[in-house]
């Protein structure tokens, strides 16, 4: 099976990028895993530390290793948002395919220093996984956010990219280019999109040579996505709008008969609205549509 650095470069030549969501339950990996399978495109699925605490590290390893095996499928593992090297080599031990090792809260020297030292040690234990680092602020919470006035970010800088890339030796970056973590009500209800950078992408991606990553995906805009990937983005994160979907099936099949009890007959409407958006975010990082 092709590794996934060789998957995620090669999405980024096709005009492509490989979709990752992220998973608490065997719900979500079910809808995940399936919407892949039947677009047969690679797919990434990630856990942060807060879900890997629920799920069980091992168990989230093994669970996908299984599904990797008995369908000889490319379906990868990541330990997404890392903020301590113990964490890190906690989900490497346990099998994961990569890293977001995240100490974006830092300044960029400190958090360069600190991600150099964790490239080498991740490296060290399994010379295969993937690190991911990150820079910028793109705030926390794969979650519903008030309808506030949205702070003005910093953008990424290409210099600032080429610099921590240099010396961490990273495989892949994270910036912040207009992008951010979690959805505001009215982009629930789909008054509102993000909206990307677009040109500091393409000017992220010269100055770095390395993929990128576009992390808080959920309620951008289609074009903006589609335009972003064109630019240089190889990875798209996706939760919030996952989580919303897997609470709105769970609710759906709650509703359907008040004395159902059977987890196999309530589950399905939830396994099929996660299935249903990450097919449709999937078409699109695919060229699909
Ligand atoms: O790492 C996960 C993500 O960046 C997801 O962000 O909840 O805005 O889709 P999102
Ligand atoms: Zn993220």
């Amino acid at each position: 099976m092709e590794k996934l650095i060789e998957i995620v470069q090669e999405a980024g030549k096709n005009g492509a990028a490989v979709g990752h969501f992220n998973i608490a339950d065997l719900v979500l990996l079910k809808g995940v895993f399936e919407a892949a399978r039947e677009l047969k495109v690679p797919i990434i699925v990630g856990a942060s530390e807060g879900e890997r605490e629920f799920a069980g590290t091992q168990q989230l390893a093994a669970a996908v290793r299984s599904l990797r095996e008995e369908f000889d499928f490319p379906i990868f593992l990541n330990a997404d948002h890392t903020h301590s090297l113990v964490k890190a080599l906690e989900a490497v031990k346990a099998g994961f395919d990569s890293v977001v090792f995240d100490l974006s809260t830092l300044s960029l020297e400190e958090n360069a220093r600190s991600t150099k030292q964790a490239v080498e040690a991740l490296k060290s234990v399994s010379p295969s996984v993937i690190v991911e680092g990150e820079i910028g602020d793109i705030g926390s919470g794969s979650e519903i956010h008030a309808d506030v006035p949205v702070p003005d970010r910093a953008l990424t800088t290409p210099e600032e990219a080429r610099q921590f890339v240099t010396e961490t030796k990273v495989d892949v970056l994270a910036p912040a280019v207009g992008n951010s973590h979690g959805m505001r009500k009215n982009m629930v209800t789909g008054k509102d999109r993000k909206h990307l950078a677009i040109d500091r992408i393409r000017e992220i991606k010269s100055a770095t040579g390395v993929p990128l990553t576009l992390h808080g995906g959920s309620g951008t805009a289609d074009e903006d996505l589609k335009r972003a990937i064109r630019a240089g983005i190889n990875i798209v994160h996706i939760n919030t709008e996952v989580r919303l979907a897997w609470k709105r099936g769970l609710e759906a099949g709650l509703a359907r008969r008040e004395d159902e009890v059977v987890p196999y007959k309530i589950l399905p409407s939830a396994v099929a609205a996660v299935h249903d958006v990450v097919s449709a975010r999937l078409r699109l990082f695919a060229g699909k549509n």
